[in-house]
This record gives C-alpha cells, structure tokens and sequence, in this order.
C-alpha cells in the first residue's frame, strides 16, 4: 500500500526521496510524489504511474532543497490520477499519508464554512486544508499539526511539512506504521525500515497515537495524550539481499527459490530434537484451549485453512477460520477457553489487525505467527511467533505462505503432544516427516522446466480450475488465488469431491483443470473426480508423485512429477508448483509479476 520517505539532510532531497520510495515500490501503488522545502519555499511534483514517471518529471523540473517528503499512492479516495497523488499542498503546508482519514466529509464541511474547499476527491487534501486553517489562526507550525491530528478519525500515519521551515517534519501514527530514522546531523521518516535503510539502520518506532517532532537535532516524541515521552533507538539488521534480486528475473523467482533455506531455518527453530523437547517452548499451553479460532486474509488465511486439517487430526482440536473482514462484523461469541490466532506475513494488514482487536480481553489467548515482528499484530498479540522467511517483496506471497505451514504445523505438533493425543513414537515419525519438508521442497523446485511448459500452454486460456482433497483442498484455492492475482487469468479451486455438485458444468476444453494429487489415501477418490473431467473433455494437470502418475495418470493433458511425500505435510512442497505454475504463466503472458496491477503488498485499509 502507500508508502511515505522524509528527509532532513544535508544533501539534495529528491534523490533520496525517490531511492526511498522504489524501495517501498513493493508494496504496491498508482502514482507518487515528493514536496521539499529549498530558501523557505515549499514546491512539490507528482506523477502518474511507475516512478520512473516522476524521476522523468524531475529531469524537466528539478526540486531543489535538502528537505522534503515523498509518497507512493495506492488509491482509496479518488482516482487514481496527478491531481489525487500525494504531497497535498494547501497553502504552507504539504502532507503525505496512509491510511483513511474517516472524518473528511465532516472536517470538508467545517473547512467549507471558512471558504476553504477542497480541489482533489482525496480524503488526505482535508489533513492540509484544516492544518493551513490552523496555521492561518495563528499557531505555529507544530501546534497547527497537533491541533489538526487531534481532530482526525481514522487510521493513519502523517508527515507534514511547512513553506518557510526547513528543518521540521511532524510525523503522527495511528493505525499505519511509521519510523524516524537517526543520521549524522540528518533526520529520516520512513513507512518501514526498508524504505530508510540505504540511509540509516538506526530506527525508532512510532507507537500507536504518537507525533514525532523531528529537526536535523534529533526526534522529540509525544504520546497519544500530546505528553513527552521516549521510543528506543534500534538498530535494525538490514540484510543486504534485501537490495537486489540475487540474478533472478523477478523478486517472486528468487523468494520461491529461496524456500528450502528458509524452510530448514524456521524448522530449525522450532523443531530441536524429535524426542519430547522436539518443539522450541512457544509459550501456549493447548491443554488450555478447546478450541482455535484462526482469521487472516488472503494467502495467510489459506495457510490457517490448510493447519486446520493438522490440528483436528493430528491435536483433536477443533479449528474456525475465518477471513478477517468477515470476521470482526460478524461479532463472533468468544471465551476464555478460545485461542484466537492470527497469521500475517506483514503484521499490518488492517481488517487482521482490526479482528486482533475484537478478540483481545474476550478470547482466552491472542496469539499470532508474523514474518515483522515489528508489526502492530504482533506488539499488540499476547504472543507473536516469527515465521523467520525474512524479507518478501513480490506483492505475491510465497516463501512467506510455505514458512506460515511450517509453523501452524509445527504448532500443530505441540499441541497434539501437550494433549496427549500423539505419543512420542508418533511425535518422532511427525517431526522426521517435517523436517523432511526442505529436502522436498528443493526436489519439488527441481520440476520447473515441466511446470515452464504446461505454463507456456495454460497462458492461452481464460479460466482455470484447481483441485484437491484434504489438506490440498486449501491448496488448490491457493494455487487459484496465485495464478489470478499474477497473471490474471480467472482461476477457482474446488474441493475434488465438490465438483460435481456444480463446478462441473463449468468443464469443456477451454478450461483445464489442475489437480494436485499425491498418491496418499484419498488418491482414488481424487482419481474417480479427475475421470469426471476427462469424461467431459476436461484438460487435466495432473501433479502427482511417480506412484501417482503411474496409477491415475492415463489421459491426462499434462503431466507434473513431484518427489514421494509421507505424511501430513505434502501441502508445503506442493505449494512450488503451483507458485512455479503462476509464475511461469505471468512471465509467458509478460504481467508485472512483482507488482501486479491493482494489489498491494500490505493492506493497511478495511
Ligand atoms: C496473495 C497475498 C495476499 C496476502 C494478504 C494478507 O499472494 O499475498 O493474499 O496473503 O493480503 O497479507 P498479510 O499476510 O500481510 O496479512
């Protein structure tokens, strides 16, 4: 979503500003811009599109000065279009955001009766037409912003910057997150420490309701009821990977690759011996707990989706999920025998954090498995767990998705263990089978030149269906979700034995079907469901082991071989094919892989 750099340096600003901001491209936007303050005067340009459009616009009309604030836009409020894009300048003062100012309409009609109106659809403009207001009745620059964010509803993280000082940014935080960064004599703000990190890896994080007061000097912080107060200095370790594509095409290629290590890391912390200490101490007691609620979004909740299979057979204990924004509304009965669990690999997607919310005093534990551990899910989770698959960047989550399977299932294990469901011999062969899960998922990239070719045949079409039983019941949704939200081909998944009731109206030639098939103990059924198919003149894609492809294979269109899986965790190394099959298609039809059109890395608004 919007991503937003502040600078107070002692070199010019719109470099840095625009380095910033491509390194928060990642997280999705239609336009972006940067305002500076140079000799007092306060000037800002925007554009349209990639940032290469305003680089373009600053080769024509350079913006001179060693202060500034930049903004990548992912539209909300108005479309998307130069006059909508951020700094919104009114009068002395520039401001960027994200977030949603809830309140604009009222604060627009208040301003309306000062003859103050509003000249773009965006609810941002109303922040710098009431801060101008205020500026106008005579208070001072950081009064005028405290005054204005005292009057907002809504979530947000702020950065205003005033015509006249160039050594001031106020920066405000509530509901979007927001760091200082501390140079040497230069000050930074930035959306996430990725977007600071070329320039300083010593951060401070905002807390929620706080301003930050920033000059060249340093940061002054004030809390949420406008009293001082300290926020600590980290230093954050930024892995110098994060700059580059290690040789790879796109960022989505290198993080599919990068799943084997990732993997064996994550599984190492917290699978340490298969005897009774097997797991790392997380901290929950499932012994306490009849029941799990999980709520996520998108691929994180198809994560949740697919544990549920492990909890309930290998626990016994009984799982919801629940996608976040049906969640909250629904206003679910929750006890002190629920253990709410929240999967997210950016910790900031708003209706996750907002369900997070509804649960807190209410269930008996909130519990979540992040990738940031800076993030707002998990500082205000009683518990966060890491999922360590360190830094993703492609808008299409992968590594992140396979490294969220690791954990729920080694979670999964602990609970069966504390609930005495599994015994230590079963406890054993479980954890042999998850550790066995990076070894298989680096065979399972070794199939890429198959999957490059039934891609090469799948970009042709329009509609996809995806299949599975059991636990790849959720991974057939998964792999549906990634082939349309990369390469835009319209995909559902089914669960195999659903198709009948409906789905399979839908089948002729046109429409392949790809069925995720390990040759386990529903591998007949899912056989019987595919001859379904083929008797209709269905495409199959058939991805199976080599016992599989030998027993159920005969006539289908496509052939995919995946190395022999024992146990429950074959979803974690069949999510390569399906993330390959995405990948390949979008690269055949020549997609923006990494940034696909109208998505956003973190989706920080409801
Ligand atoms: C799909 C994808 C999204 C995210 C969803 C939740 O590839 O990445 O569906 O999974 O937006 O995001 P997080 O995990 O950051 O809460």
């Amino acid at each position: 979503m919007c991503g937003i750099v502040g600078v107070l340096g002692n070199h010019q600003a719109s470099p840095i500003l625009v380095e910033g901001l491509k390194r928060l491209e990642y997280r999705g936007y239609d336009s972006a811009g940067i305002a500076t303050v140079n000799g007092g005067r306060l000037d800002r340009r925007r554009a349209l599109g990639k940032l290469v459009n305003l680089s373009d616009a600053l080769v024509h009309d350079p913006l001179p000065g060693t202060s500034g604030i930049g903004h990548t836009r992912w539209a909300t409020h108005g479309a998307a279009n130069t006059v909508n894009a951020h700094p919104h300048q009114r009068g002395r003062v520039a401001v960027v955001h994200n977030g949603i100012i809830e309140n604009y309409r009222e604060l627009r009609a208040r301003l309306k009766d000062h003859q103050i109106t509003p000249e773009t659809e965006t609810d941002t403009e109303t922040v710098a037409m009431l801060c101008d207001w205020h500026l106008s009745q005579g208070l001072t620059p950081v009064e005028a912003a405290k005054a204005t964010i005292s009057e907002l509803a809504g979530a947000y993280a702020l950065c205003f910057l005033f015509q006249g000082e160039d050594d001031l940014i106020v920066a405000a935080r509530k509901g979007s997150p927001l760091a200082v960064g501390w140079g040497k004599g230069e000050m930074f703000v930035g959306s996430d420490a990725l977007a600071l990190a070329p320039m300083t890896n010593e951060i401070s994080y905002l807390e929620e309701g706080d301003i930050a007061i920033v000059t060249r000097a340093g940061a002054e912080f004030l809390d949420a009821a406008h009293q001082p107060v300290t926020r600590p200095r980290r230093t954050v370790d930024l892995d110098s990977v994060l700059a580059d594509k290690a040789g790879h095409r796109h960022y989505m290629s290198k993080e599919i690759a990068e799943q084997p290590d990732v993997l064996a890391n994550a599984l190492k912390y917290y699978t340490m011996d298969k005897e009774g200490r097997h797991l790392l101490e997380t901290g929950v007691d499932f012994t306490q707990f009849d029941r799990i609620v999980m709520v996520a979004c998108g691929t994180a909740s198809l994560a949740c989706f697919v544990s549920k299979y492990w909890f309930e057979q290998i626990a016994r204990l009984p799982v919801d999920v629940d996608i976040a924004s049906e969640f909250r509304y629904r206003e679910p009965p929750l006890d002190g025998r629920t253990l709410t669990l929240f999967v997210s690999q950016s910790g900031e997607t708003a209706d996750t954090l907002a369900a997070l919310r509804y649960c807190t005093g209410q269930a008996g534990k909130v519990l979540s498995i992040v990738n940031a551990m800076e993030s707002s899910i998990a500082r205000e989770s009683d518990l966060a767990l890491p999922i360590l698959a360190g830094p993703e960047i492609g808008v299409a989550s992968t590594k992140a998705f396979t490294c969220q399977l690791a954990v729920l299932a080694a979670l999964a294990l602990q609970a069966g263990r504390q609930r005495g469901v599994i015994d230590a011999e079963r406890l054993g062969t479980l954890t042999d089978q998850l550790r066995q899960v990076p070894g298989q998922v680096t065979q399972a990239l070794s199939v890429s030149p198959q999957i490059k070719e039934v891609s090469a045949q799948l970009a042709r079409y329009d509609d996809v269906l995806f299949l599975g039983r059991g636990a790849l019941y959720p991974l057939a949704l998964e792999g549906a979700l990634k082939l349309k939200e990369i390469s835009y081909i319209h995909a559902e998944g089914y669960a195999s034995g659903e198709l009948k009731h409906g789905p399979i109206a839908l089948i002729d030639e046109e429409m392949p079907v790809v069925v995720l098939a390990p040759h386990d103990a529903m591998f007949d059924k899912t056989v019987s469901n595919m001859q379904e198919v083929m008797a209709r003149g269905g495409r199959i894609v058939m991805i199976s082991d080599a016992p599989g492809l030998k027993a159920g294979g005969e006539g289908a269109w496509q052939k995919v071989e995946m190395p022999v899986i024992e146990g429950p965790f074959a979803p974690i190394a069949y999510a390569v094919p399906i993330q390959k099959l995405a990948y390949f298609t979008a690269v055949e039809k020549g997609t923006d892989v990494d940034q696909p059109r109208n998505l956003a890395k973190s989706v920080t608004v409801e």
